[in-house]
């Protein structure tokens, strides 16, 4: 049986790579395989392009383009595999990332992204979406907290992350059987026990 694509999103300091391993728990522990993931990466050179994106200043269609060839990678080695072979795999971001930061913070025409989206993986789609929903202030106090050098997209002002969320909220409005806002601000308890319930909804193969 065909394994399920679970993608999670949210503006940087959502808090959504601390939930990551809550979740591969839950689903290992259905004595499923999975696979954890990101993107831009998830491939030699996927983890290439992320370097250059992430860190050099360009043209927002020339990150739009990057993305989608870190992806195109992404989907023919690791994340098609992996699927037809029944593991469930997390991704780290996937292409409603793009949508929210070059669409939504960069104004990237959203058609020029369905283009590509269309391009590269026209017959796949998460099965399930996790987006994962802060108010701006909690993001940026998590980003400033953070010790490592901040990347480019860290480096954005409020204005920026402020039209990425909407454009995430937006995305959620439009797709509301796939994706499925938390809002990351709850506690821990709360959180976990939505996971809890939106992944085994999946394994029974219906939408909450
Ligand atoms: P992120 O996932 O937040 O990783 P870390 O937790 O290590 O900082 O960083 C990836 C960045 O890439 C994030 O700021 C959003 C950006 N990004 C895009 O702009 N477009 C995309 O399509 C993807 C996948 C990511």
């Amino acid at each position: 049986m065909r394994g399920k694509f679970i993608t999670l999103e949210g503006i940087d300091g959502a808090g959504k790579s601390s939930h990551l391993a809550f979740i591969a728990d839950q689903i290992s522990a259905r004595k499923i395989e999975v696979i954890r993931t990101r993107e831009p990466g998830g491939t030699p050179l996927g983890e290439a392009l992320r370097g250059i994106v992430l860190n050099e200043p360009m043209h927002a269609e020339t990150e739009a383009l990057l993305v989608f060839a870190s992806r195109r990678e992404h989907l023919a080695k690791v994340i098609e595999p992996a699927l037809a072979q029944g593991a469930w795999v997390i991704s780290d971001r996937f292409t409603d990332s793009t949508y929210a930061y070059q669409c939504g913070g960069r104004g990237l025409p959203e058609s020029r992204a369905a283009i590509l989206e269309d391009w590269v993986h026209r017959h796949l789609q998460p099965d399930l979406t996790i987006l994962f929903d802060a108010p701006l202030a909690i993001a940026r106090e998590r980003l400033d907290r953070g010790t490592s050098e901040p990347d480019k997209f860290e480096r954005e002002q409020n204005e920026f992350f402020g039209r990425v969320k909407a454009a995430y909220l937006k995305r959620a409005a439009e797709f509301p059987g796939r994706i499925k806002v938390i809002d990351s601000a709850g506690s821990m308890d709360d959180i976990r026990s939505t996971l809890t319930i939106l992944l085994a909804a999946l394994d029974r193969d219906e939408r909450p």
